[in-house]
C-alpha cells in the first residue's frame, strides 16, 4: 500500500511540514500528529476527544455511520444469537475464539476465582445500607489491589493472566455482596456448578430459608445482555482503565477508576436514568410535553437512552435488546410491560421528529435493557452495576493490550492555559 503524507503549513509564517497518515483495517485513516509540537510549535485542541485516537487497538471496531459494531472482527448480532458471554470474554481478551478445549480450561480458571476473601466481605459493614451500590463496588474492587498487590507484577504475563481471571470471576461477589448488604441480607456463596449468570442470580436471590429455582429464561436473557455490554472500544470508562493503568498503577485499582467513570448518567448510568425517565413519563399522552423538554436548550431534561457520540445511527445493541424484550417478556408472561410499551412509542415518536432526525439521535444500549432488567427482578439502582460486570471484560481486554505493548507511555494529555498571567503573590493584608 503507498505510504499516505499529509501536508500541513502554517498560513502566517508559511512554515511546511509533513505528517504521516497512518491506516487501520477498517474506518478512516488518522493524522500522526506527534511531530506537531516540533515542527510548528502547536499542540491540538479536542476538547471530549471528538476528533482524537488515543490509541491503536485490534479488539472492537465500530463504524457509527452505518450502525456496526465488530469484536476481533466478529458481528456483534453473531456473537449475540450463537455466542455465550464466557466465551465472548475470552475472545476479546485473546483474539480469537477459544476451542474447545480452550473455553472448558477458561470457564474452569473463572470458576477457581469466583470466592472473595473474608476480610473483603467485611468492608461492606462499612457502608450504610442505602449506599449506591456503584459506590460499593468501586470502592470494593479498588481495595482488591491491596489483596493481590505482590502477586501483581504487571510486566508477568501470568500475573496479568491470573488479574484477569480474578477480576472477572470476582466481580459478580462483590456486586452480589454489594445487593445483599444493601437488603440486609446474608451473603450468598458463589457456586461453581453454575454458568456464570446463573451463578450471579444464584446470589443475587437466594436466601438461606427457602430453595431458590434458577429460570433458565432469566439467565440467557442475563448472558445475552452481558454479551452487549462487554466492550465499546475507547468509551469514557475503558479510556479512564487505559489512562489509569498507564501509570503503571495496580489493575484493580485501574478498574475501579473504570467502575467510577461508567457510573455517571452520560454514560453507563443512563440504564438507570432511563427507567426513572420512563417513570416520569408516565403515560404516552405525556411523551410530547417530555420532547419538548428534550429540545428547550434552557431545560437540562434529556432524553435519555438517545443519542450517541460514536453511533449517528441505530445502536446495534439497542435492536437486539429491543428484540430481545419482545422475547423475554413473552416467555417471563409480561408482555403488557405499560413500561416497554411507552418506550416503543417514545422511540417511534422521537425518530420521527425532525430534532432528533437532524442530530441523528437514536436509541442506545441503556435505552431498552433496564426494561429486561427489572422484568428479571433486578432492581434500577444495580442496573449500571450489572453493565459495570459485563464491562469488565472489556477494560481488561484494553487494559492487556495497552500494558503488553512495548510502545506504552504513560497517557497525559496537554491543555491550552487560559488563566491569569505571571503575577506576584501579595500579603494577606495588602488584598
Ligand atoms: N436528548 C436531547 N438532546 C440530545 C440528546 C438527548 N439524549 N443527546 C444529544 N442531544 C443533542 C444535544 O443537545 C446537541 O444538540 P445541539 O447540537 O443543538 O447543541 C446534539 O444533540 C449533540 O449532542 P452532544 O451532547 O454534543 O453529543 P455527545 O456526543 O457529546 O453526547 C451522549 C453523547 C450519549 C452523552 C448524549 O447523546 C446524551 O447525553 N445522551 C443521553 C444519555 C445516554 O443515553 N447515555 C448513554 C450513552 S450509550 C451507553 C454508554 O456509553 O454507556
Amino acid at each position: 500500500m503507498a505510504e499516505k503524507k499529509f501536508e500541513l503549513t502554517n498560513l502566517v509564517t508559511g512554515k511546511k511540514s509533513v505528517a504521516e497518515v497512518k491506516s487501520g483495517t477498517l474506518g478512516p485513516d488518522v493524522l500522526n500528529i506527534a511531530s506537531l509540537g516540533k515542527d510548528h510549535g502547536l499542540f491540538t485542541f479536542d476538547p471530549g476527544f471528538m476528533a482524537t485516537a488515543a490509541c491503536e487497538s485490534k479488539i472492537t471496531f465500530i463504524d457509527g455511520d452505518e450502525g456496526v459494531l465488530l469484536h476481533r472482527g466478529i458481528p456483534i448480532e453473531q456473537l449475540a444469537e450463537k455466542s455465550n458471554f464466557l466465551e465472548v470474554a475470552y475472545l476479546l481478551i485473546n483474539g480469537e475464539l477459544p476451542t474447545g478445549e480452550q473455553s472448558a480450561e477458561f470457564t474452569n480458571a473463572i470458576g477457581h476465582h469466583t470466592m472473595i476473601n473474608e476480610s473483603l466481605l467485611r468492608f461492606f459493614n462499612g457502608f450504610q445500607y442505602n449506599a449506591h451500590p456503584m459506590a460499593m463496588l468501586s470502592g470494593v474492587v479498588a481495595s482488591m489491589s491491596a489483596f493481590y498487590h505482590d502477586s501483581m507484577d504487571i510486566n508477568n504475563p501470568r500475573h496479568r493472566e491470573i488479574f484477569a481471571h480474578r477480576i472477572i470471576a470476582k466481580i459478580p461477589t462483590i456486586a452480589a455482596a454489594a445487593y445483599k448488604h444493601s437488603l440486609g441480607q446474608p451473603f450468598v456463596y458463589p457456586r461453581n456448578d453454575l454458568d456464570y449468570g446463573s451463578n450471579l442470580l444464584h446470589m443475587f436471590f437466594a436466601v438461606p430459608c427457602e430453595p431458590y429455582h434458577i429460570d433458565p429464561v432469566t439467565a440467557q436473557a442475563l448472558d445475552l445482555l452481558f454479551i452487549l455490554h462487554a466492550d465499546h472500544e475507547q468509551n469514557a470508562s475503558t479510556s479512564t482503565v487505559r489512562l489509569a493503568g498507564s501509570t503503571g498503577a495496580n489493575p484493580y485499582a485501574a478498574i475501579s477508576a473504570g467502575i467510577s467513570a461508567l457510573w455517571g448518567p452520560a454514560h453507563g448510568g443512563a440504564n438507570e436514568a432511563v427507567l426513572a425517565m420512563l417513570e416520569q413519563i408516565g403515560t404516552v399522552e405525556n411523551v410530547p410535553k417530555y420532547l419538548a423538554k428534550a429540545k428547550d436548550k434552557n431545560d437540562n431534561f434529556r432524553l435519555m437512552g438517545f443519542g450517541h457520540r460514536v453511533y449517528k445511527n441505530f445502536d446495534p445493541r439497542a435492536t437486539i435488546i429491543r428484540a430481545m424484550c419482545h422475547k423475554v417478556l413473552a416467555k417471563l408472561g409480561k408482555s403488557d410491560n405499560p413500561l416497554f410499551e411507552l418506550a416503543l412509542r417514545l422511540e417511534e415518536i422521537a425518530l420521527k421528529d425532525d430534532y432528533f432526525v437532524e442530530r441523528k439521535l437514536y436509541p442506545n444500549v441503556d435505552f431498552y435493557s433496564g426494561i429486561i432488567y427489572s422484568a428479571i427482578g433486578i432492581p434500577p439502582s444495580m442496573f449500571t452495576v450489572m453493565f459495570a460486570i459485563a464491562r469488565t471484560v472489556g477494560w481488561v481486554a484494553h487494559w492487556q493490550e495497552m500494558i503488553s505493548d512495548p510502545a506504552m507511555k504513560i497517557s497525559r494529555p496537554r491543555q491550552l492555559y487560559t488563566g491569569a498571567g505571571k503575577r506576584n503573590y501579595v500579603e494577606v493584608g495588602k488584598r
